[in-house]
């Protein structure tokens, strides 16, 4: 048996998202762009379940940090909701500004430390309306949420994210058709994750100038394999790359887009529209702290076929999807199981982003019929433990290969609502009876806790 062992500070935890876990119907909010999607087509949700009820973080949130702190966490990642905050005039709700009070009180109170997130997908309907991150004024009014969101929690909150897997709702709203508006226009995607950055990078400025904590932005980062070593695959998974890490990572760490990618979207004619004072602010507003979420590789080989020129622009004009044979599957979810990727990004980190400090903010295995598992009231999740594991080895490793990897936070802490997918996969450590919102731990909660801890990876 091999002991693994973490340093003693690292951050070990959970995340989740306000949207997601709070239930919109409690407390007063202005509606996001889930509520009225749902409104609109119930039927492209999971079993038809829309964002109102979730697992009531809303009301129970002191039951789960006390979960927390007894299950070992001594950080969790929370987003605020920008639909709870403010209103659409902009006036501050005051209940709002108690509940996350409350919600970072009890976390600090329980030597949780609160990892605050931004934005994770819930953009208010009503700013959707005038044009969501296409427009430059949604930019200037996210910026305004930032700095009252600082204003009010920063003497507490001292870890900020500006965006969780911003690439997210570029390619969900604007190319591929999961998140609402359901656009398919890559010219128009490219504006939304263009004045997404610029968003970030405002927010950024602002909080370096007038705090002194840590900001930072949450990717979901794809290593991109080719199927082979061939001229053709190569180019196809550099394509991969380019679109789904690079374009938000090099101006995120090196403060430009990669040229390839200028090139690319120049040759078809996909520009953003850019002002010229963007490239100052692009270069200059670097993060202190990367979160990175993992769940699953791109496996990628060259275009079989030429995509018709009347079909739409899409990134994946470039390169086909490589279904590897005998690659490791999450058969309860449909998603490779490829650990080592956990790694590569990580040394890819090291040797060219500078050896960012960063942290794994998501990592986890969805699970379909989950309640199949139960065996004496609790889930017996050894599937989730042996992933976990599996992919902490590798963590363990980049860390001992001089990796500046501070933590791990699982997705999520209890099963919740996850957009168009709702409670089809479940991830938590706890499992939740959606009538009477009972919590119970599941095996890998016991696992995680003895891990945390003690520091040793040990199974
Ligand atoms: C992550 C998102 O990428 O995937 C979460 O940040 C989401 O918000 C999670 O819930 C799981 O997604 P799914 O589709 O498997 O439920």
């Amino acid at each position: 048996m091999t002991t693994r062992t973490f340093p003693k500070d690292f951050y070990w935890g959970s995340a989740a998202s306000a949207e997601q876990t709070e239930g919109n119907q409690h407390g007063t909010k202005v509606k996001t762009i889930w509520d009225h999607w749902y409104n609109l087509e119930p039927n492209r949700f999971f079993d038809e379940v829309g964002p109102s009820e979730t697992s009531d973080f809303y009301h129970r949130y002191k039951e789960d940090i006390k979960n927390m702190k007894d299950f070992g966490h001594n950080s969790f990642r929370l987003s605020l909701s920008w639909a709870r905050l403010l209103d659409e005039s902009g006036q501050l709700n005051r209940e709002a500004v108690t509940f996350y009070n409350d919600v970072i009180d009890t976390l600090i109170a329980h030597e949780i430390e609160p990892f605050v997130n931004l934005f994770h997908f819930d953009m208010p309907l009503y700013l959707q309306e005038q044009g969501g991150f296409e427009s430059r004024k949604v930019v200037d009014l996210y910026v305004d949420y930032a700095k009252i969101a600082f204003s009010l929690f920063s003497d507490r909150v001292k870890v900020w994210f500006t965006f969780n897997e911003p690439i997210v709702p570029v390619e969900g709203g604007y190319l591929y058709d999961f998140h609402y508006p359901n656009v398919v226009d890559a010219k128009r995607a490219f504006q939304v994750a263009y004045h997404t950055m610029i968003a970030h990078k405002k927010v950024c400025a602002h909080y370096h100038d007038h705090y002194d904590g840590k900001i930072g932005i949450i990717l979901n980062l794809t290593p991109s394999y080719p199927r082979s070593q061939h001229p053709s695959d190569l180019k196809a998974s550099h394509i991969c790359d380019l679109f789904f890490n690079r374009s938000f990572l090099d101006p995120v760490v090196k403060g430009e887009y990669p040229e390839d990618l200028i090139n690319l979207l120049k040759e078809y004619d996909h520009l953003p529209e850019t002002k010229p004072e963007d490239t100052l602010l692009l270069k200059n507003n670097p993060i202190d702290f990367l979160g990175v979420n993992y769940y699953q590789p791109r496996r990628v080989k060259a275009k079989t076929h030429t995509p018709h020129p009347d079909s739409p622009f899409l990134p994946d004009w470039f390169f086909d999807n490589y279904e590897m044979p005998g690659r490791k599957m999450n058969v309860y979810r449909g998603w490779e199981i490829y650990e080592k990727g956990i790694y590569d990004i990580m040394i890819n980190l090291r040797d060219n982003y500078n050896n960012i400090d960063c942290f794994i903010s998501e990592n986890g295995m969805g699970v379909q019929n989950e309640a199949r598992f139960i065996k004496d009231g609790r889930i017996e999740d050894d599937y989730r433990i042996d992933f976990i594991y599996g992919h902490l080895t590798w963590l363990h490793r980049a860390l001992i290969e001089g990796c500046n990897v501070k933590g791990y936070h699982l997705w999520t802490f209890m099963d919740n609502w996850s957009w168009a997918n709702a409670y089809k996969n479940r991830y938590g450590f706890f499992s939740v009876d959606l009538e009477t919102k009972h919590r119970t731990a599941k095996k890998s909660a016991f696992w995680f806790k003895q891990l945390a801890e003690t520091n040793e990876l040990v199974h």
